[in-house]
């Protein structure tokens, strides 16, 4: 099985001391820092905003994926592109104008993504898959960390690698919520190429350890 990429979740950080939270992922091996933004209004949490992300830009040169859990979130694309996201991932049921939305991404020199919810069908965003430089399906309810991986979403990840296959069409795969070494397998094994985990890269005792074998490493 080929190596897939590993993008640790900041919100599973102690933010008290970010900045040696990210050296830790980033030694560890992992290539992508997936930063989670919530509004309180498409989820019912609040995470932080481009003010934080600005300020960790300058310590780190991963690869900032930034996901946005907010409503309409066209209106603030260019504040994340200026605070130094590398890519931003939106959600679907977030937008009203979904095409829009990703070609204002691109237009910006930035990756798009775009994000469905765990009861979103794949089919519903099969016309914007020529839009999209990543796929990210949720494996959980967004909002929180820590959750349990819903099984059921799993074999959403080789839908997504079939549509893009029928189109002709490459993009990242990727999936959020409940990810571990533990499940990771089954992930790969449907076509995902990169995997989000907070608690499973921030809470391990050996990071190294941990983003290695959710990479699909022995
Ligand atoms: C949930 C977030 C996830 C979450 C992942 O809304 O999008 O990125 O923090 O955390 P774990 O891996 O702990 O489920
Ligand atoms: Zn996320």
């Amino acid at each position: 099985m080929g190596r897939i990429k590993v993008a640790p979740s900041l919100l599973a950080a102690d933010f008290s001391k970010l900045a040696q939270e990210i050296k830790k992922v980033e030694e560890a091996g992992a290539e992508w820092l997936h930063l989670d933004v919530m509004d309180g209004v498409f989820v019912p949490n609040i995470s932080f905003g481009p003010c934080v992300i600005s300020c960790l830009r300058g310590i780190s040169e991963m690869y900032f994926d930034v996901h946005l859990m907010i409503t309409e979130p066209i209106r603030y694309i260019e504040d994340y592109k200026k605070a130094g996201a590398d890519g931003i991932t939106v959600h679907y049921e977030a937008c009203s104008d979904v095409r829009a939305t990703l070609t204002a991404i691109r237009e910006l020199g930035v990756r798009a993504g775009l994000s469905v919810k765990p009861d979103t069908p794949v089919s519903e965003i099969e016309e914007y898959l020529p839009l999209c430089d990543t796929v990210l399906i949720m494996t959980v309810e967004p909002g929180f960390g820590g959750q349990k991986l819903i099984a059921r979403t799993v074999s959403k990840i080789g839908e997504v690698r079939a549509l893009l296959q029928k189109h002709g069409l490459s993009a990242e795969i990727e999936a959020d919520g409940g990810i571990s070494a533990a499940n990771v397998s089954e992930l790969i094994s449907e076509g995902l190429t990169v995997a989000v985990a907070g608690s499973a890269v921030f809470r391990a005792e050996d990071p190294t350890a941990a983003v290695a074998a959710i990479s699909g490493v022995e």
